[in-house]
């Protein structure tokens, strides 16, 4: 008996992706990474304990390595990737940088998409709430001070 495969539509950054072949069980962050070249989404566990592989599914973060392919037919997906506009980083982004919060940068996008949603929902947090929205975001460079600065840097920013 053959191994079945499957197709996904979806939309992927604003633009809608057909992929073909993909096998039963396969994550979604499989599928960013090794079927549509989309890598800043990280692999560091793929058992939803580090985010480093946080993306957000129909406007909610989740972690794609514990996303099936199938679960995310006809949904929306914004990865790491569709923040910044035309190329540039998001203002986010620059705050990371600009902190000094991006060491060997493993973390790095997931905290950025993390921290994305905490800001959309939060513009203000404080710093336990910054603490909370981060808890499952693993960061093994940064002691997580840094992080804390970037993410207060662009919580100032308009
Ligand atoms: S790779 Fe998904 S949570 Fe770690
Ligand atoms: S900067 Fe290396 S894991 Fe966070």
């Amino acid at each position: 008996m053959g191994v079945e495969r499957v197709r996904l539509t979806c939309t992927i950054n604003g633009e809608p992706r057909e992929v073909d072949g993909l096998w039963e069980g396969e994550s979604l962050l499989h599928v960013l990474r090794e079927r549509l070249a989309l890598p800043g989404s990280k692999n560091a566990c793929e058992q939803g304990e580090c985010g480093s592989c946080s993306v957000y599914l129909d406007g909610e973060l989740v972690c794609s390595c514990l996303v099936l392919a199938g679960q995310a037919e006809h949904r929306d997906i914004v990865t790491v990737e569709g923040l910044g506009a035309d190329g540039d980083l998001h203002p986010i982004q620059q705050a990371f940088l600009e902190a000094g919060a991006v060491q060997c940068g493993f973390c790095t996008p997931g905290l950025i998409v993390a921290t994305h949603d905490l800001l959309g929902r939060n513009p203000s947090p404080t710093d336990p709430e910054i603490r909370e929205a981060l808890a499952g975001n693993l960061c093994r460079c940064t002691g997580y001070e840094k992080i804390l600065d970037a993410v207060r840097l662009a919580a100032a920013r308009p």
